[in-house]
C-alpha cells in the first residue's frame, strides 16, 4: 500500500491526478493539501473538496495551505478558467465535507509523524507549502519516502518561453525544494508531460466510461484552447496525472540524475529551471535530482486511461 499526500492547486489536470489516486486499491490517500496557483486558494480548496466528492472520497481530509508565494506578488494565468476547472466546476456537485481545521503544513507534519511507513508526497502545484514544510520541520524529512513533483521544464517553458507554471509562480520555493534540500525527489517536468499528451480518442474513452470520466473530460475544452493559443498544441496535456502515475507505479517514468538551478530573478528567464546536462568530472555543487525525461508513453497513456475507466 502506498501512502500518498497530494499537494495541489486544482486545476483541470490536477482533477485528473486526484481522480487517478482517489480510488486506486494500492493507494492510501492520507490527505490533500491545497495551495494557490492556477487560481486563488479559496477556489483551489473548494475544487479539491468537490473533486474528492465526485470521486466518492469525501472522507479524505483537505487542509488549506499557502494563499500566496513565499515572497512574490501573485502570478496567475487563464489556462484553467474563472473557476479553476475550465468553467465546469459549477457543474460537478458540491461536497458536504469541511476543510480540516489544521493548516497544510501542520496537517502534513501530523500525518508524517503518525505514519509507520514513509509517505510519498506528490506536489502538483507551486512548491510553497513544501518549502515551508521542509524549512520549518527539517526533522520530518526521514518520514518522506520521496517527493514526486510536477514542475519545471528543462528544454523550455509553457507559461513563458523559459518557465514552467508551477516553478514560475514561486521560484524561491522551488529553489529551496529542488536545490537546497536533500529529500529524495523525482521531478516530472514539461519535457515528459508534453510527450504524454493525449487526443480526442483517449478523452472520449474516459468520458464515455463513467460519470467521473464524463465530468473530467468536460473540464478540458477551455484548458486545451489555452494550450492551442499559447503553445500551439491541440491535444490534452495532463501534466499532474503523470506525476501521480509515477507515485502509484514507481518506475513508469525513466529518470536521469541532474543538478538543477532555478532562475529567481525578475528577468526574462524568471522561474526557469536549468539542468546541467554536461558530463564534466567535477563533483556537483548541489544535490542531484532524478528528473523524468523519458517513458514508454503508450504504456503511460494506457495506464491512466485504464485506471480512470475501471475504478469508477
Ligand atoms: C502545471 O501548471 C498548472 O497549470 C498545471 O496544473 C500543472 O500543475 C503545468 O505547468
Ligand atoms: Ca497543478
Amino acid at each position: 500500500m502506498r501512502r500518498l499526500i497530494i499537494d495541489t492547486d486544482p486545476g483541470v489536470d490536477d482533477a485528473f491526478a486526484i481522480a487517478l489516486a482517489a480510488r486506486h486499491p494500492d493507494v492510501d490517500l492520507l490527505g490533500v493539501t491545497t495551495v494557490a496557483g492556477n487560481i486563488g486558494i479559496e477556489h483551489t480548496t473548494r475544487n479539491a473538496l468537490n473533486i474528492l466528492s465526485l470521486c466518492g472520497r469525501e472522507d479524505v481530509p483537505v487542509a488549506v495551505g499557502a494563499d500566496k508565494a513565499l515572497c512574490r506578488p501573485p502570478r496567475t494565468d487563464d489556462a484553467h478558467g474563472n473557476d479553476g476547472l475550465g468553467g465546469h466546476g459549477y457543474n460537478i456537485g458540491t461536497s458536504s465535507a469541511s476543510v480540516d481545521p489544521r493548516d497544510a503544513v501542520t496537517f502534513m507534519v501530523d500525518q508524517l509523524s503518525a505514519a509507520t511507513e514513509p509517505v510519498t508526497i506528490v506536489p502538483i502545484g507551486p512548491l510553497t507549502n513544501i518549502a515551508l514544510l521542509l524549512a520549518a520541520h527539517p526533522g520530518i524529512k526521514s518520514k518522506i519516502d520521496r517527493l514526486v513533483i510536477m514542475g519545471g521544464g528543462i528544454s523550455g517553458g509553457n507559461i513563458t518561453s523559459t518557465a514552467e507554471f508551477n516553478v514560475w509562480v514561486d521560484p524561491e520555493a522551488a529553489r529551496r525544494v529542488l536545490v537546497v534540500e536533500d529529500v529524495p525527489v523525482t521531478l516530472v517536468p514539461l519535457d515528459i508531460t508534453m510527450k504524454c499528451a493525449v487526443g480526442d480518442e483517449w478523452l472520449s474513452a474516459v468520458s464515455s466510461a463513467n460519470a467521473v470520466g464524463r465530468e473530467l473530460a468536460a473540464m478540458t475544452p477551455h484548458y486545451r484552447e489555452f494550450y492551442r493559443q499559447e503553445v500551439g498544441r491541440d491535444d490534452f496535456i495532463m501534466h499532474d496525472a503523470i506525476a501521480v502515475a509515477e507515485a502509484i507505479r514507481p518506475g513508469i517514468l525513466k529518470t536521469t540524475p541532474l543538478e538543477l538551478e532555478i532562475d529567481c530573478t525578475d528577468g526574462p528567464g524568471s522561474g526557469a529551471t536549468f539542468a546541467d546536462l554536461r558530463n564534466g568530472l567535477k563533483p556537483p555543487a548541489h544535490r542531484l535530482v532524478d528528473v523524468a525525461l523519458d517513458a514508454d508513453v503508450d504504456e503511460l497513456r494506457a495506464f491512466v486511461r485504464d485506471e480512470l475507466t475501471s475504478r469508477y
